[in-house]
């Protein structure tokens, strides 16, 4: 089976084709960053529109790319997301699907994630233990099976890209924050300041990054009383980035050991934050995995082998499917989906 794979839940549109025995086939991004970044964040109505301009020429082309002139299946991101962005991609998928008289599967967007580092040659195998970090998640996952989640551990607050992409703006990076953070640091010295890590003494496996990011405005602002913001942005992305990893890093550890899993997979937009994968791999006595880089941040292949995965989930195509908030733990296993 050919599955293609839409997504468009914020400002990336991802496509990819995705066959169940042969793998990934062909898959194509095209990124909104310059379109967002003059406004330092994403705008719906922009994004929205990017996407209905970029879908079809990408669908062509992947389909090009794959050899083929239609798929068996289109899979779309139906949530969590921006709800306009949603409703084009599920619309497209929805329409394309009916012309080519095939079903359609929706797709959640952090299931999406979670299963993109099986697009890899060295695959993970269930059960492991997920930690998920976006730029709207943080969340430590107990994956039992596919739709098997209980959710461990979540953000209380701001979640870790947020965290990222708001020191990004406080340093005057641009956007989006986290790559920024994360080559500004290269030059710093992460001990620096000694920074809040946040949660880690408290029971539970619950984060919370507001007030790191608040520890960081104010040493912005003392350094910039005492005219030394340009001599001490990096030591700050650095050591921001020291407290961000760590915290990520102590909370897994801890709920790997407590939940007995060997194995955790890292997966989201921050999960390709360097630091984050070597320090997890240095630190943690058992398997890690990963996506790779271009797999971390949003992407139209996860979702098609999110499809792949949830065939027995697959619909008529009729109604457009979008919900802009849709928690990861309400999913049930294939074909068992309410
Ligand atoms: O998964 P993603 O593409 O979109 C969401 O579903 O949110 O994640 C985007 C987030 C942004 O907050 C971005 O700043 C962060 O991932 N990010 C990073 C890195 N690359 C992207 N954060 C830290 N280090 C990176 N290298
Ligand atoms: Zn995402």
């Amino acid at each position: 089976m050919n599955i293609l794979g839409i997504e468009t839940s914020c400002d990336e549109t991802g496509v990819a084709l995705y066959h169940s025995e042969r793998g990934l086939l062909a898959h194509e991004l095209h990124s909104q960053v310059d379109l967002h970044a003059v406004y330092g964040g994403v705008v719906p109505e922009i994004a929205s529109r990017d996407h209905l301009k970029r879908l079809l020429p990408l669908v062509s082309k992947v389909l090009a790319d794959a050899g083929l002139e239609k798929p068996d299946a289109v899979a779309h991101t139906a949530g969590p997301g921006l709800i306009g962005a949603l409703m084009v991609g599920g619309g497209m998928a929805v329409g394309l699907a009916k012309a080519w008289g095939c079903p359609v599967v929706p797709v959640h967007h952090m299931e999406g994630h979670l299963l993109a580092p099986m697009l890899e040659d060295e695959a993970p195998e269930f059960p492991f233990l997920a930690l998920l970090v976006s730029g709207g998640h943080s969340m430590l996952i107990d994956v039992r099976g596919l739709g098997r989640y209980e959710l461990l551990g979540t953000t209380l607050d701001d979640a870790v890209g947020e965290a990222f992409d708001k020191t990004a703006k406080l340093l005057g990076l641009g956007y989006p924050g986290g790559p920024a953070v994360a080559k500004l640091a290269e030059e710093g010295d992460e001990t620096a300041y000694s920074l809040p890590r946040p949660m880690l003494k408290r029971p539970g496996f619950d984060f919370s990054f507001s007030g790191l990011k608040t520890a960081v405005m104010l040493q912005v602002r003392k350094a910039e009383a005492n005219g030394e913001f340009e001599a001490r942005k990096a030591d700050l992305a650095a050591s921001f980035q020291r407290a961000a990893v760590d915290t990520l890093v102590g909370r897994a550890l801890q709920a790997a050991k407590k939940s007995g899993l060997g194995r955790i997979v890292v997966a989201g937009g921050v999960g390709a934050n360097k630091l984050l994968r070597a320090e997890i791999s240095e630190r943690f006595d058992g398997e890690v995995y990963y996506p790779r880089l271009a797999f971390c941040t949003d992407n139209g292949a996860m979702i098609a082998i999110a499809g792949a995965l949830r065939l027995a989930d697959a619909e008529n195509a009729g109604e457009i499917r979008a919900a802009a908030r849709w928690s990861l733990d309400a999913l049930a296993p294939p074909g068992k989906q309410a």
